[in-house]
């Protein structure tokens, strides 16, 4: 068996591959060389990633004869801010780049996020790559091109869609990740069996313990599955107009209770996902779109690998209903005053509920933040 899978994200002449595998950041400079236009390439990624892996990447880049330089930020959401966006920018162009050096994002979603859109609007546009390290962003945000940073005003409100180049998904990397952040990044792996893949989701109820617990085998995968199904909607539709939205299951009730708890380490935006997920599967079955069966199904698989599965389950937080709705009323995906929800026919049968009467929601939220 070959040391990674490759799969391609079909856009035209913006298309890329994604690699899936081991060993991969040894081998990142004769991955990388053939689709860059420099010789030269800045790293940017953060306190946390650099020890363990910004000097194999170097050496890797090296051998290859391609120089690089490094930008190490904080780690943490706080880093996709403005002002570290303008500090980067300056940090960038302090290098005296042209137009044909690429940046490096080496790191989780965050670095990704923030380096895909400082590489999108440096000199108009240059080329990145982006190496993933935590499951969440091999899994979600390292692809599809949506980049982007925070403001005062909430998560993600200035951005565009800006493709990489090419993805390197080690799964070595994930090695050395928190536990906690693994299950963060795994709620999204069963997202994608819940919207669409009865049978994925199926092969993870046997498989997803030893995934989270480090079985590598099973990681990668996971991996390649969730980055096929993701790659396949983004072809589809990549500046969701349409079937792109499936992919935010679970997300109008996970962002609700994110934003109350304020995108911190509270709440890590995997556990809200999984939080969300099961509310709208909750909201489903009170609907009667799919059975209650289903739903239990998917609160106990999430409950299985060790996630939360009710916001009472995170310590320390008094949920408020009539705070919540007013978070999930002013999320960006409101369009003309309505809250777009997905919804499911049962697991792997997720489509897009315009149509969804408050009061239905409210009742989910209500039972959800009831204390047993
Ligand atoms: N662009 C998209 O489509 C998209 C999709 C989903 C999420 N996101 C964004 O992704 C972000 C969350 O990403 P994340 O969960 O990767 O968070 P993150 O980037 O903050 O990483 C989580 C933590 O793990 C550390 N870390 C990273 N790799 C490690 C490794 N291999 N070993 C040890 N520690 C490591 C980081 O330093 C950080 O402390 C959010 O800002 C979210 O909005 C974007
Ligand atoms: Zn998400």
């Amino acid at each position: 068996m070959s040391a990674y899978d490759t799969l391609t994200v079909e856009l035209g002449d913006r298309s890329y591959d994604i690699h899936v595998g081991s060993d991969l950041l040894s081998q990142a400079g004769s991955l990388i060389k053939p689709v860059i236009r420099a010789k030269r390439v800045i790293i940017v990624t953060d306190e946390n990633v650099a020890p363990l892996y910004l000097n194999s990447l170097e050496k890797s880049l090296e051998s290859e004869g391609l120089t690089s330089e490094s930008i190490i930020l904080p780690a943490g959401e706080q880093t996709k801010s403005i002002s570290h966006f303008e500090q980067l920018i300056d940090q960038i162009l302090d290098l005296k780049i042209d137009r044909k050096c690429a940046l490096i994002a080496l790191g989780g979603g965050v670095i990704g996020d923030l380096t895909g859109y400082a590489a999108a609007s440096v000199l108009r546009g240059i080329d990145f790559v982006q190496i993933p390290t935590t499951l969440l962003s091999q899994v979600d945000s390292s692809v599809g091109g949506k980049t982007g940073i925070n403001t005062r005003h909430g998560k993600n409100l200035i951005g565009a869609f800006y493709q990489p180049r090419l993805v390197l998904a080690d799964i070595d990397t994930l090695d050395s990740l928190p536990k906690r952040e693994v299950l963060a990044g795994y709620a999204e792996v069963a997202k994608y069996g819940l919207i669409n893949d009865l049978k994925f989701f199926e092969w993870l109820e046997e498989t997803g313990i030893a995934l989270c617990n480090g079985n590598k085998e099973h990681r990668r995968k996971a991996v390649l599955i969730s980055c096929q199904s993701k790659a396949k909607i983004v072809a589809e539709d990549e500046t969701e107009q349409g079937v792109r939205a499936l992919l935010n299951l679970g997300h109008t009730f996970g962002h609700t209770l994110e934003a109350e708890t304020g995108f911190n380490d509270t709440l890590l935006h995997g556990e809200s996902v999984g939080l969300g997920i099961c509310m709208a599967f909750d909201l489903s079955a009170h609907l009667g779109l799919c059975s209650k069966s289903d739903a239990d199904r998917t609160r106990a698989h999430y409950a299985a690998v060790g996630l939360p599965t009710r916001p009472t389950d995170i310590n320390g937080v008094s949920w408020d209903t009539d705070a919540l709705l007013d978070h999930m009323q002013s999320d960006k995906k409101v369009e003309n005053g309505k809250v777009t929800f997905i919804l499911a026919k049962g697991i792997g049968g997720a489509f897009i509920a315009r149509d969804i009467n408050m009061d239905d929601a409210r009742h989910i939220v209500d039972n959800a933040i009831k204390q047993d």
